[in-house]
């Protein structure tokens, strides 16, 4: 979604700003742009200077003036909230003045109330957003001799609703200043220089060395430093953390495409989420982060589970592994919806967020929700000191490394990792014997070396995807644990290659969607080696009865009376065989694509981390 970057120092701003903004581009977004304070001539005073285009980061490159020149800047990508893609709409905007220019992540809920009042005040409206709401509104409080700061502090009062915004004025070109509510702003601090960027992945390149803004403070950017405040200007010190991912981690790294090298990097992510968490002498895992002893876990009747779309995916396998390993009823629910349910909320229940990104807004209300009514939640994130990790009350990092592309597969994974370290930590509080414990602990410690396994297949599962890439929709099946695996692949399939594809439980299958099978719509089975593979297969036997072809994914080969093609995966322990049925998925999903030519990394109309309702 959205992204901002802004530099202040001695060099020109605009390479910084369109290399950041470059690499915000896995982000998603519509339009991009950039504004400068050119500096003051012998004949003209300091002025800004605005270029923005409907289009890509590259298409703004090309759309920039030679005589650009400027060193403090700041650049934005929009995904449209508030009007179409266009020129007009991208930001930064600015005042009629073209003094004062904003570029804005998130939503001004009350835009048509200011932009009524505002309008009747004189100013006079260019585009449909509701940023430009902002840089008229900080214009209005802006006196000759007062600051920007103020002048900013003053208009965010009256604004409701979710913002991470930085400010530039062409009367005060020695700052920027930028504000958090709701959409994370880091400030980068580099020599005589200073960055800020609403994700870090646009600063590594040029300081390790960052700030993260609270939602409620604001900062003024100087080139030679910095200074946090309230929207009360009270001062607050932030101390800078060290970002501790490698430069590279934010790169390809030689592979076609941000998708697959996560992919391929997920025996690592697991090796990562693992690292330090099992204890092989009490059979457990220990979580230092829960924030929850035994007595206070053992007080848990229930564990509810919230994310959305493939971490609500990812929720189900955890709830059944809880379920499974613990014997605590548990359930996951899209995040997205449960929050205007009116929940209840119950004091023996562990709410369970899970979010790669953090920021995820539908994520973060039901968080606020349920703090709201007195519940507890952890969080289950990738991204360190995220707004959902700071909201819970305790929680487990993935550790996954950074994920740019838009679909997620190693922050998947690992949160299914987690969740396994979680349900141990549970059983082995309640019932689950020793030697249980032993054998999840065993087959956790080999898993990046199944999953290697399973990656090897590469070039195999290619040829697979191609084959089946130009089918006008594909089904996905599997029992129980299996279910969410079928959902999680369709959910791959659908989101990358845009090939309609729905998740059936097998068992459902005579319930109705067998109506669909046909030659032109195969399926893609799960059929695990456990107790309901009788079954699993009698389903195949199904489809194949009414010439649908089928894709097995399997533990043992499955001949050709009941599956067209089979992907024979290593088998774990039954509880821990969905996160590995789901990696050949992951790669199905991407080689699909490739062979349909899509844009893998940025699938159309999605984005990375959806930080607006
Ligand atoms: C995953 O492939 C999707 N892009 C999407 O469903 C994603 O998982 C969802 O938006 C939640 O994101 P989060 O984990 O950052 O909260």
């Amino acid at each position: 979604m959205c992204g901002i970057v802004a530099y202040i120092g001695p060099k020109d701003a605009s390479p910084f700003l369109l290399e950041g903004l470059q690499r915000l581009e896995y982000r998603g977004y519509d339009s991009a742009g950039l504004a400068v304070v050119a500096p003051a001539t012998r004949t003209a005073p300091a002025r800004l200077k605005v270029c923005k285009v409907k289009g890509r980061v590259a298409d703004l490159a090309a759309a920039v003036p030679a005589r650009f020149k400027g060193g403090t800047g700041i650049g934005h990508t929009r995904w449209a909230t508030h009007g179409v893609p266009s020129d007009a709409n991208a930001h930064p905007h600015t005042d009629n003045e073209d003094r004062i220019a904003v570029v804005h992540n998130g939503i001004v809920e009350n835009a048509d109330e200011l932009r009524a009042k505002l309008t009747a005040d004189g100013a006079v409206f260019r585009s449909e957003t509701d940023t430009e709401v902002l840089a008229h509104l900080i214009a209005a409080h802006r006196t000759d001799d007062g600051e920007l700061e103020d002048a900013v502090r003053a208009a965010l009062k009256l604004v409701v609703g979710t913002y991470g915004i930085a400010v530039l004025d062409a009367e005060q070109p020695d700052r920027i200043v930028v504000a958090r509510n709701g959409s994370p702003i880091v400030l980068g601090i580099g020599e005589k220089e200073m960055f800020a960027a609403s994700d870090v992945s646009a600063l590594v390149r040029y300081t390790r060395q960052v700030v993260h803004l609270e939602d409620g403070e604001l900062a003024t950017v100087r080139a030679d430093g910095f200074r946090t405040f309230t929207e009360d200007a009270r001062t607050v010190t932030r101390q800078p953390s060290t970002v501790d991912w490698e430069i590279g981690s934010y790169d390809t790294g030689g592979y076609a495409h941000y998708l697959l090298k996560e992919i391929h990097e997920q025996p690592g992510a697991v090796e990562r989420t693992l690292s330090g968490r099992l204890d092989e002498r009490f059979a457990t895992a220990h979580l230092g982060g829960l924030n929850l002893d035994a007595r206070e876990l053992r007080e848990i009747r229930r564990v509810k589970i919230l994310g959305c779309g493939s971490a609500y995916y990812a929720g189900e396998m955890g709830a059944q592994l809880i379920e499974e390993l613990a014997r605590i009823p548990a359930h996951s629910e899209p995040a997205s919806e449960f929050r205007y349910r009116n929940p209840v909320i119950e004091a023996d229940t562990l709410y369970v967020a899970v979010s790669q990104s953090g920021e995820t807004y539908d994520t973060l209300a039901a968080v606020q929700e349920v703090k709201r009514k007195g519940g507890r939640v952890l969080g289950v994130v990738n991204t360190v000191g995220s707004a959902i990790a700071r909201e819970c009350d305790g929680g487990i990092y993935l550790h996954a490394g950074p994920e740019i592309s838009v679909a997620s597969t190693k922050a998947f994974t690992s949160t299914v990792v987690a969740f396994a370290l979680l349900a141990l930590h549970f059983g082995r509080i309640h019932d689950l014997s020793p030697a249980d414990g032993r054998r999840i602990v065993s087959a956790l410690k080999a898993l990046p070396d199944q999953i290697r396994e399973i990656l090897e297949q590469d070039a195999e599962i290619a040829r697979l995807a191609a084959a089946y890439a130009d089918s006008q929709g594909m089904m996905f099946i599997g029992r129980v644990r299996g279910y969410p695996v079928a959902r999680e692949g369709a959910q791959k399939l659908k989101e990358i290659s845009y090939v309609h594809a729905e998740a059936y439980p097998a068992s459902e299958l005579k319930h109705g969607p067998l109506a669909l099978i046909s030659p032109e719509l195969p399926t893609v089975a799960m059929v695990p080696d456990d107790e309901l593979l009788d079954k699993n297969l009698t389903a195949l036997g199904e489809i194949k009865a009414r010439e649908g072809r089928v894709l097995a994914v399997a533990h043992r080969p499955v001949g050709p009376r009941l599956a067209d093609h089979c992907l024979v995966v290593p088998k774990s322990e039954p509880e821990l065989d969905p996160l590995l049925l789901n990696i050949p998925l992951q790669l199905f999903a991407y080689h699909a694509a490739v062979a349909l030519g899509r844009d893998v990394d940025k699938p159309r109309n999605l984005a990375k981390s959806v930080t607006v309702e």
